[in-house]
């Protein structure tokens, strides 16, 4: 039996390296294991949670779609989807909702870093929380639950969000019987935060980021702003404190990240280091930008994928969500 694996990404802004590194490419790495039937999608009501801006949710929504696109996965062996075009998830949400404690949103980090930061600072506890946003972890779970999903690939920060979804399948199926399947977390690679342009973790929310498909000339600026040390250019570097050499081993490859761990030992000019990033990243990611740039110029024929998607994923999960309403009394047939 092929396990059930999905996940999402929120259209919150651009996507960038960090990204890719902490759960695109994770996820890619699995659709292509014979082992799993997955399902990937746009978490685009999970960003309305943020994004107030039509155009801004349209441009963004599109964006993460043909970013998944352009990376590789393959609609025909993966059902992908918007989140908003399976009212089916949105039915379960409300559900999941009634069993959901009020307790139990009030920890989630979410809304708990946002209220704790209002009283440090004087505010409201509520002040700027919509009620999405503190319900988020209920459409997460919902997300999941109604895929019968067994594996989740996420990066450490929704770890929380998935022992949610565990917690509210296990008190419905105490209640009404064996129903959902509990959903378990995969972290791939717990240790790889990829550093950003000052060298804390790489985050839209620091403003350190290089976006995936920035364009070349751009990218090369970005990478020279990436901060190091005065070092001179002889001087012998250690790769394993740079910023440069953290992310050139993301995209070279092995022979490559040993011939250029030798050069730092021996001493390497900042300037050259980061020709030399500059060039493995362009190289690697030359073509997928090109894909990139080709979909987001045909919203027609992502829409077309997208919406094909949402139907493989309505037609899979219509029955279960059935079953799920009449173990609650609510279809009597
Ligand atoms: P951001 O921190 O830029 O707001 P998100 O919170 O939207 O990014 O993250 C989306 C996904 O990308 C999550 O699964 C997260 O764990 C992963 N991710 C984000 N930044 C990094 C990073 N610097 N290194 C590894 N993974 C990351
Ligand atoms: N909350 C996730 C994030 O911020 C996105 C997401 C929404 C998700 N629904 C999901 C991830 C279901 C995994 C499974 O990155």
């Amino acid at each position: 039996m092929k396990k059930q694996v999905l996940t999402g990404i929120k259209p919150t802004g651009r996507v960038h390296l960090g990204n890719y590194i902490g759960a695109i490419k994770p996820a890619l790495e699995l659709a292509r294991e014979e082992t799993y039937h997955p399902a990937y999608f746009v978490a685009d009501y999970h960003g309305l949670t943020k994004i107030h801006n039509k155009e801004e949710m349209n441009e963004l929504s599109r964006g993460i779609a043909a970013t998944w696109l352009a990376l590789g996965l393959d609609p025909e062996k993966a059902i992908f989807y918007r989140q908003s075009d399976v009212p089916e998830i949105f039915e379960l949400s409300w559900i999941l909702a009634c069993f959901s404690p009020k307790g139990l949103m009030n920890r989630a980090h979410a809304y708990k870093a946002l209220a704790e930061e209002n009283v440090r600072t004087g505010r409201e506890t509520d002040t700027g929380v919509n009620m999405g946003l503190f319900t988020y972890p209920i459409l997460m779970a919902a997300d999941i639950l109604l895929f019968q999903t067994e594996v989740v690939p996420v990066g450490k920060d929704q770890i929380q969000h998935v022992e949610i979804a565990r917690d509210i399948a296990e008190s419905f199926n105490h209640s009404f019987g064996e129903t959902f399947t509990l959903p378990e977390y995969v972290i791939e690679k717990e240790t790889a935060v990829l550093p950003g342009l000052d060298g804390r973790k790489m985050s839209k929310s620091y403003n350190n980021t290089i976006p995936l498909f920035e364009e070349p000339k751009k990218l090369k600026k970005l990478i020279n702003k990436i901060k190091t040390d005065s070092s001179l250019p002889d001087e012998p570097k250690n790769p394993n404190d740079s910023i440069i050499f953290s992310l050139y081993k993301e995209f070279a490859t092995e022979v490559q990240t040993e011939e250029m761990k030798k050069r730092f030992q021996s001493g390497i000019g900042w300037g050259e280091a980061k020709n030399e990033l500059f060039e493995v990243m362009n190289e690697f990611l030359e073509e997928p930008r090109e894909s990139y740039l080709e979909l987001m110029d045909s919203p027609e024929k992502l829409n077309e994928i997208l919406l094909d998607g949402a139907e493989k994923a309505r037609k899979k999960t219509r029955p279960f969500l059935q079953e799920v309403k009449r173990n609650i009394g609510i279809l009597h047939s």
